[in-house]
C-alpha cells in the first residue's frame, strides 16, 4: 500500500501524504492541500472524510464489525456491564476490581440534583419532548458548576465533570419522564445499581411500592453498553466540534444531545415504532410501505433501515433482535409490532431496491420494541439512545481535547451573487 497519493491539477503534480491506521484503513492527509494547489475538497455529510484520528471504537461497515477499544461489542455486550464499558471507552482500558468499585462508588455519590433543578424543570410544559428537557438541564450544569467553564482545567476537574455528567444524567432523564407525565419525581436510590435505580426514578410512585424488575434493569444495562459508542456519528462529531471551541463539556454534551434527536440518528427509534404502529392500524401490509419506502415520490422512508456506514447487517441490531426475543418471552409480552418488525425486515432484505443499496436493519430497528417491553414510553427512547451514548460523548470530547485539535471550521464553495451595488429602497 503506497504511503502517499498523487494529484495532477492545471498540468501540476502534487504529492500527499497517506495514513494508515490500525485497522488498515487509510486516508489521504489533505493539510496541505489548499496551501499547495488553491483548491479545498467538497463532500456534503462528510461521507469520504474523515474528521480525526481516533483509538476509541473501530467499525468495519462492509464487515458489520463494532469493537470499543478494541473489544468486540458482541463480548462486551454478554459479558460486561454498562459502567465497566463506560469506564473502557473513557479511560482506555477495562478497570480493576478497585478501579470498578471507586468509579461506580464515586457516580453513586453524585445522583443527587441541586434542588432548584426543579425550579427549571416546573418551567416545562408538561408536553415538553423529554429530549429538549434533558438538554437543557445538561447544559444548565455550567450555571451549578460555573468552574466548567473554566477551559484549560485538570484532570481531576475534567473527572468530576466526568462522574457528574454519568451520575446525574439518569436523573435528568427520569425527572423529565414524571415532568411529561405530570407526576413527583423521584430522588435517586443508592443502594440501587446503576439502571435498577433509573427505572425507579422512572416508575416508582408515592402511593406504590416499587422494586425494578431484574430482568428488565439486565436488558436495559445491554441496550446501554450496544448504544455507548460509535465513532464519528452525527451526535459525535458535534460534541468534539462544541467541544473544539473550548466550550465546556456540559454545552458540548448538551449540543450532542440535540444533534441525535433528529429522526435520521437517534430520533430513529421513536420513529420506528410510530412507524410499525402505523402500518398495524393500517392493516399490517408491510409490503406497501415497502412500496412507499422505494417511490421517489414519496418522501417515507423505512425507518430504522440503512446507515451511513453499515453496508451489512449493524451487529448491534442482530444482539437487539435476540435479546428482543428473549426479553418479551422473560416478560410474557406479545408485542405485534414485532412480527410485523420482523415481516418488514424479511420483506426489505429480500428486496432488490434495498439489496442494491445495501440497507439492512440498525440498531434503532428493534430497540424500540425491548423499551417497550420494559415500559419505556415512545417519547422516551431517544432519551434512553443518549443514556447509552453519554460515556462515548465524554471518551471522543476528553480525546479529542487531549490531542489539542484545533478549533473544527470547515471551508465553502461560495455559488451566491457576485460582488454588487447597494440599492436604495425606493429604486428597488
Ligand atoms: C443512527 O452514523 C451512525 O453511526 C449513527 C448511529 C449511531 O450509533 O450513532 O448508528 C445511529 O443514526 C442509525 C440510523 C437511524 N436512522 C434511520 O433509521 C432513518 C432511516 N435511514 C435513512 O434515513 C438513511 O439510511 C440514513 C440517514 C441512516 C443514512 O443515510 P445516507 O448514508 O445519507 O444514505 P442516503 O440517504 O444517501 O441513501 C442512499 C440511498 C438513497 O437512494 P438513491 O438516492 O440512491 O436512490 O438509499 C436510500 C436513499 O433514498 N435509502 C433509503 C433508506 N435509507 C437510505 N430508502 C428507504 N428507506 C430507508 N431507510
Amino acid at each position: 500500500m503506497s504511503d502517499n497519493a498523487k494529484l495532477i491539477y492545471d498540468g501540476q503534480e502534487y504529492e500527499f501524504p497517506v495514513v494508515t491506521g490500525s485497522e488498515n484503513e487509510s486516508a489521504i492527509d489533505i493539510a496541505k492541500l489548499r496551501g499547495s494547489t488553491g483548491l479545498i475538497t467538497l463532500d456534503p455529510g462528510f461521507k469520504n472524510t474523515g474528521s480525526t484520528s481516533s483509538a476509541i471504537t473501530f467499525l468495519d461497515g462492509e464487515e458489520g464489525i463494532l469493537r470499543y477499544r478494541g473489544y468486540r461489542i458482541e463480548d462486551l455486550a454478554e459479558k460486561s456491564s454498562f459502567l465497566e464499558v463506560a469506564y473502557l471507552l473513557i479511560y482506555g482500558e477495562l478497570p480493576n476490581q478497585s478501579e470498578y468499585e471507586n468509579f461506580t462508588k464515586e457516580i453513586t455519590h453524585h445522583t443527587l440534583v441541586h434542588e432548584d433543578i426543579k425550579k427549571i424543570l416546573e418551567g416545562f410544559p408538561s408536553n415538553s419532548h423529554p429530549m429538549g428537557v434533558l438538554s437543557s438541564l445538561i447544559c444548565a450544569l455550567t450555571a451549578f458548576y460555573p468552574d466548567s467553564l473554566v477551559p484549560n482545567r485538570s484532570e481531576e476537574e475534567i473527572n468530576l465533570s466526568i462522574v457528574r455528567l454519568i451520575a446525574k444524567m439518569p436523573t435528568f432523564a427520569a425527572w423529565a419522564y414524571k415532568n411529561e407525565v405530570g407526576h413527583p419525581v423521584n430522588y435517586p436510590d443508592n443502594q440501587l445499581d446503576y439502571c435498577s435505580n433509573f427505572l425507579k426514578m422512572m416508575f416508582a410512585l408515592p402511593a406504590e411500592k416499587y422494586d425494578a424488575d431484574p430482568v428488565v434493569a439486565s436488558a436495559l444495562d445491554k441496550l446501554l453498553i450496544l448504544h455507548a459508542d460509535h465513532e464519528q456519528n452525527c451526535s459525535t462529531s458535534t460534541v468534539r466540534v462544541v467541544g473544539s471551541s473550548q466550550a465546556s463539556i456540559y454545552a458540548s454534551i448538551s449540543a450532542g444531545i440535540n444533534a441525535l434527536w433528529g429522526p435520521l440518528h437517534g430520533g430513529a427509534n421513536q420513529s420506528v415504532i410510530e412507524m410499525l404502529e402505523a402500518i398495524k392500524a393500517d392493516g399490517g401490509d408491510a409490503k406497501k410501505y415497502l412500496d412507499k419506502a422505494k417511490d421517489k415520490n414519496d418522501p417515507f422512508r423505512l425507518m430504522g433501515f440503512g446507515h451511513r456506514v453499515y453496508k451489512n447487517f449493524d451487529p448491534r441490531a442482530k444482539i437487539i433482535k435476540k435479546a428482543a426475543d428473549e426479553v418479551l418471552g422473560k416478560l410474557g409480552v406479545n408485542d405485534p409490532v414485532l412480527d410485523i418488525a420482523k415481516e418488514l425486515e424479511y420483506a426489505a432484505l429480500n428486496d432488490q431496491y434495498f439489496i442494491d443499496r445495501k440497507l439492512y436493519p440498525n440498531v434503532d430497528f428493534y430497540s424500540g420494541i425491548i423499551y417497550r417491553a420494559l415500559g419505556i414510553p415512545t417519547e422516551m427512547f431517544t432519551v434512553m439512545f443518549a443514556l447509552g451514548r453519554l460515556p462515548g460523548w465524554i471518551a471522543q470530547w476528553k480525546e479529542m481535547r487531549e490531542n489539542g485539535e484545533p478549533i473544527g471550521r470547515p471551508r465553502q464553495v461560495y455559488v451566491g451573487a457576485n460582488e454588487r451595488e447597494y440599492v436604495s429602497m425606493n429604486k428597488r
